[in-house]
């Protein structure tokens, strides 16, 4: 995966910000003058969930180095999606005296301990994809449009069972299909705008009994997939069809809402004699991420669909905000409505999605160099 090179905004650190001090996006003024502090002398932490998922890999590198190119010290640290171990690294960031918080949580609730210290500190925070949930020290949310990504996860669905056509007209097939619905873990505020998405789009077939989902598990309760784990997935799958599936009748589409939890689901299909590819009688699986595996499950004809997110430019969007805040000012938001997390609604900034299909993989991910050919063709990043 390349990096999008960073351009840092020029200049406007070196104006005086005598308006910042005090509390909040005080922390780049940190000079008696009122002269805005030098990036170098400003340290930034940047708390990520897991390193299991490819993704936030490609974040943590993305917002790193381009606030490194901006001349900012980070402190990038992952918390292997325990909470508790976040919650100490972020204690820890602000106990060394970062100036900002980047943070994506593993629990959208579980950090307003933390996040009340941040504030009590001046240090602003900057919710990264997730939203943090139950407090009002969050002071700007950078992430995708969550409840579009649902909508193209169920768009694409029903591409791939041929009641819609990739360009939104009407197909050709008639169903009934029967369908399983996943959805992510509960405690993060995305996989509600994921489901809830996809539902409003799905809703109207099933209604009309053009999709049936035969488990009767409808309720993103019944479908949740804690931490968002393949194995947790492979296991549901499986517990379906034998609950469900064993009188002879077919599973025809999976909304997945993540890779991982896709490629677990299609293991769980396979090994029930489904088939190795979708010619072959798999199941159309949707999925998220663009992770590399998956995108060649995609390539293979194996997998059907998945979302993309450009990290590199969620990373960039991150490091703008960040220098607003660090340069006395609000940074820019386009949405100051959708996200409200119980306290407030926190003003955001959301970027788009596309779905990627084997026929778009080129123009989306290889042109773009989110991944090259050769990593698509080996199923792995370089
Ligand atoms: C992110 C998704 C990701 C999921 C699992 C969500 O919060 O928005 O991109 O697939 O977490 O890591």
């Amino acid at each position: 995966m390349k990096s999008i090179r960073f351009v840092a905004l020029g200049g406007a650190l070196a104006l005086g910000l005598a308006a910042c001090s005090g509390g909040g996006a005080g922390a780049g003024n940190d000079d008696e003058s009122g002269a805005a502090a030098d990036p170098s002398e400003l340290t930034i932490g940047v708390a990520m969930p897991t390193e299991t998922s490819e993704r936030w890999i490609a974040d943590g590198d993305a917002v790193k180095s381009q606030l490194e190119e901006a001349g900012y010290t980070v402190d990038l640290q992952y918390a292997a999606d325990d909470i508790p171990t976040q919650s100490q690294q972020i204690d820890q960031m602000i106990t060394k005296g970062a100036d900002l918080l980047i943070v994506a949580s593993i629990d959208g609730t579980a950090l307003a301990n933390q996040l009340q210290a941040a504030a009590d500190a001046g240090i602003p925070v900057i919710a990264y994809d997730r939203l943090i949930n139950g407090t009002e020290n969050v002071d700007f949310y950078v992430t995708f449009d969550n409840y579009n990504v649902g909508v193209q996860q169920a768009t694409s669905l029903l591409v791939g069972l041929g009641l819609l056509n990739a360009d939104g007209t009407e197909g050709t097939a008639t169903g009934p299909f029967n369908i399983e619905l996943f959805a992510g873990s509960l405690d993060d505020n995305n996989a509600h705008f994921f489901y809830q998405g996809a539902m409003d789009t799905l809703q109207p077939y099933i209604d009309e009994g053009t999709l049936v989902v035969k488990s009767g598990q409808t309720d993103i309760e019944q479908v949740a997939t804690l931490r968002w784990l393949q194995e947790t997935a492979q296991k549901r799958m499986e517990d379906l069809l034998t609950s469900s599936y064993s009188d002879g009748s077919k599973v025809n589409g999976v909304l997945s809402p993540y890779d991982g939890i896709s490629r677990g689901i299609i293991t769980a299909l396979q090994n029930a004699g489904y088939g190795a590819t979708i010619d072959a009688g798999l199941p159309v699986v949707t999925g998220q991420d663009a992770e590399i595996a998956s995108v060649k499950l995609i390539q293979d004809g194996t997998q059907f669909s998945t979302i993309f997110k450009d990290t590199r430019k969620l990373a960039e969007q991150a490091v703008i905000s960040a220098e607003s805040f660090l340069e006395g000012e609000e940074p820019e938001a386009n949405d100051t409505e959708s996200y409200d997390n119980g306290v407030k609604v926190v003003p955001s900034f959301l970027l788009e999605s596309d779905i990627v299909y084997a026929d778009n993989i080129q123009s989306l991910l290889i042109d773009s160099g989110y991944w090259t050919a050769e990593e698509v063709a080996a199923g792995q990043s370089d």
